[in-house]
């Protein structure tokens, strides 16, 4: 392992004012995005969709640091023959890869999930590192339904296997995004995320430490400390800011190179706005870079521009930039919503 040169694409990941585009959805989520704007889902429209994402250039040169891609997007070529990969290095932006096979059924925990994917990692890892992946993703789903879920058992096998995928992927010099997801589809208030966020990102590290990953080297991929949606009480940004920066002062050490949230459902502005609060407000009392790893919230506002068709391919680019742009201010803390209205 040359934890150096882990560092570095590290934090060239968090680089100022950049973030993460995830284009990883997997066939069945894909096919989800297309099915509401009724497009068919075929190896070439997911071709078409994404090479339309990746050639945006104001994007992808001023705001995207990296792009996790789904395993038959890393090995696709665009319209004109060049590998994806290809496209998204000349941008200057770094090709990743989910390598999770998926949350299952966790043995014994009715309504609970484990990720699998780890059997034969260490060659799939080998081969995603020659077709050019410099970081990875893992994302293991923790939910919150009532006293009981989430269970420790749950917490416990999800964050094994995500120091068991960070390890190997450190093995083969590619920084792993490790992702404990805790849903926020319930109707839990703030505190309760509060709580299930703290002790899931406690258990992560020490395991990370029982496996010897090098944090120096490691990106995590958190959900906000936020309210469930079907909460009555939602919590204003300002709320949702101080107590996510208080949550991962106490549970992320100091020499992980970055935070990179995922939007997890909420709206596209309310993503923003989140994360422009916790930058705005909270830069000095973070050590690490803290910006975005979003999938919905980058990519909905240009597929429903997009719709399948070549002529609203330059609006579903506008769309995706505009977003990208304003993720980018809001990693510098420097957004706000009169800006949302001048695209
Ligand atoms: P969302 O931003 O849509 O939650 O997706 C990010 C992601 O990669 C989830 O694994």
């Amino acid at each position: 392992m040359d934890l150096n040169e882990l560092n570095k694409i590290a934090m060239a990941m968090v680089a100022p004012g950049k973030g993460i585009l995830a284009a990883d959805e997997s066939s069945g989520t894909i096919k989800k995005r297309f099915d509401s704007i009724g497009v068919d889902s075929t190896e070439t429209s997911r071709r078409d969709y994404r090479e339309m994402l990746f050639r945006t250039d104001e994007a992808m040169r001023q705001h995207i640091s990296g792009v996790i891609l789904f395993d038959e997007t890393i090995r696709q070529s665009a319209a004109d023959g060049a590998p994806l990969t290809r496209l998204i290095q000349d941008a200057g932006a770094i090709p990743g890869i989910k390598v999770d096979m998926g949350a299952k059924d966790l043995a014994g925990a009715p309504g609970e999930k484990v990720t699998e994917g780890l059997d034969g990692l260490r060659e799939r890892l080998e081969e995603y590192h020659e077709l050019g992946a410099r970081f990875a993703k893992w994302r293991a789903v923790i939910d919150i339904a009532d006293d009981e879920i989430p269970s420790g058992y749950c917490i416990s096998t999800n964050v094994h296997a995500l120091a068991r995928y960070a390890a190997l992927c450190q093995e083969v010099g590619i920084v792993p995004i490790v992702e404990p997801e805790v849903l926020m589809d319930g109707d839990h208030d703030i505190d309760r995320c509060y709580d299930v966020t703290e002790f899931t990102l406690k258990s992560l590290f020490d395991e990370l430490y029982a496996q010897d990953v090098a944090l120096e080297g490691t990106i995590l991929k958190p959900n906000m400390v936020i309210a469930g949606k079907k909460c009555a009480t939602q919590a204003d940004v300002d709320e949702v800011a101080e107590k996510t920066v208080k949550c991962f002062r106490a549970s992320v050490p100091a020499s992980l190179p970055g935070i990179v949230f995922l939007s997890g459902g909420q709206s596209d502005e309310a993503a923003t706005a989140h994360l422009n609060a916790i930058n705005a407000g909270f830069k000095e009392k973070m050590p690490w870079a803290v910006s975005f790893s979003y999938g919905r919230a980058l990519q909905a506002a240009p597929l429903k521009a997009w719709q399948g068709k070549a002529e609203n391919v330059a609006a579903a680019q506008a769309a995706f930039a505009h977003r990208a742009r304003m993720n980018s201010l809001a990693q510098l803390g420097d957004w706000d919503e009169g800006l949302e209205q001048v695209s």
